[in-house]
């Protein structure tokens, strides 16, 4: 089973769905001593075998497979829908532009998407928004595989533990992208980082993994002083050279330091944080549809704005520390990142 002080750099890149993990960066990371992940939660079981063996024919490290724990969900009335397309009509879109509400199934079968990780067996299955099936995690463990499971309050960390997960991702209030609290609507605390952990580590056995703007080896070892097993990191890698970033996302990340993030029901249905840009702010106190119902109405919106380098109309998810994001290879960070660490431990 997987166990943290053998890596060689106590880092996980994060799982980022939405094509910003690609098996290069994921290799890179891994063959660097740490753990390279995908966010595979709106992937096909297809491209996920994919990504998985192209990965592995490039490292033999460690990766980390990471799913979404989606609630079942059922489309409002069409009072509510109507509100929900009205709210996003108010943008300014290209003309010919449709958006429809989606039918469903509203997200795949997590069992379906599976099968391809009992299958390439990576190093960890990571889950966020909830705590998948006994079944499912009695699987992993028999394969060997470890689970980890995101928490934003020590209430969350504790129903992790008493499911049987092998860690915890430790989420802070800083962290870019959607916000893996269990319950979409319920009250959030919205702790920073360092708070967490002073929360989780003297009240959970299992190991913590710290999430949320650490950017370099000192957050590395701030976070490991106050009891984390690793760090997960995500905006840190958005500009490497490896990243999937798209061109826009990376030009916000690098170029508009005084935005700030802001956090967003307005692309997904969930709360998520991300580079402040003319999408969050049409879209503040806007009637939504639920998650993930919401994430397929606005797709097209975002996808336009992709091809057409629109960084105001896509959701550049990224934590609060962004301007810290440096564009190099994952390897020279990664080696980079455990100079300092080192440095930081000797000091
Ligand atoms: C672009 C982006 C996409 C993300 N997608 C996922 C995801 O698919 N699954 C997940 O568990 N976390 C996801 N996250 C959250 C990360 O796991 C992690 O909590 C976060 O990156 C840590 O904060 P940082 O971005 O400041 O490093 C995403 C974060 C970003 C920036």
């Amino acid at each position: 089973m997987f166990d943290f002080s053998q890596l060689q750099c106590p880092v996980i890149q994060a799982p980022m769905a939405g094509g910003v993990n690609t098996p290069p960066l994921a290799a890179a990371v891994a063959n660097a001593g740490g753990v390279g992940s995908f966010g595979f939660a709106y992937s096909s079981p297809e491209k996920i075998s994919a990504d998985l063996a192209a990965t592995q024919a490039l490292t033999a490290g460690h990766l980390n497979a990471n799913f979404f724990v989606f609630q079942p969900v059922a489309l409002p009335d069409v009072e509510r829908q109507t509100a929900a397309l009205a709210a996003l009509r108010t943008l300014d879109l290209p003309e010919d532009l449709v958006l429809r509400v989606p039918q469903a199934p509203f997200y795949p079968e997590l069992e379906t998407l599976l099968l391809p990780v009992w299958q390439h067996r990576p190093a960890m299955l990571t889950f966020h928004f909830g705590i998948p099936s006994a079944v499912v995690m009695q699987h992993a463990k028999a394969l060997g595989i470890a689970v980890g499971i995101t928490a934003t309050c020590l209430a969350e960390a504790k129903q992790i533990e008493a499911a049987g997960a092998d860690f915890i991702v430790a989420q802070g209030i800083e962290a870019g992208g959607h916000r893996g609290t269990f319950e979409p609507d319920g009250a959030d605390d919205g702790l920073p980082l360092d708070d967490l952990l002073r929360a989780l580590v003297p009240s959970i056995c299992l190991p913590i993994v710290a999430a949320g703007a650490v950017m370099d080896g000192a957050d590395i070892h701030r976070v490991m002083r106050l009891g984390a097993a690793a760090a997960q990191m995500g905006t840190a890698f958005l500009c490497c050279d490896e990243s999937g970033a798209s061109p826009a996302h990376q030009a916000f990340i690098r170029h508009e330091h005084a935005r700030g993030t802001a956090f967003t029901r307005g692309f997904s249905g969930r709360r998520a944080q991300g580079i402040a840009n003319a999408f969050i702010a049409a879209m503040q106190d806007q009637p939504t549809l639920p998650f993930p119902i919401q994430n397929t109405l606005s797709g097209p919106i975002r996808q336009r704005a992709t091809q057409r380098n629109d960084g105001e109309h896509q959701s550049l998810w990224a934590g609060t520390a962004y301007p810290k994001a440096q564009a190099l290879p994952a390897a020279s960070l990664m080696q980079r990142w455990g100079a300092e660490l080192q440095a930081c431990r000797r000091a």
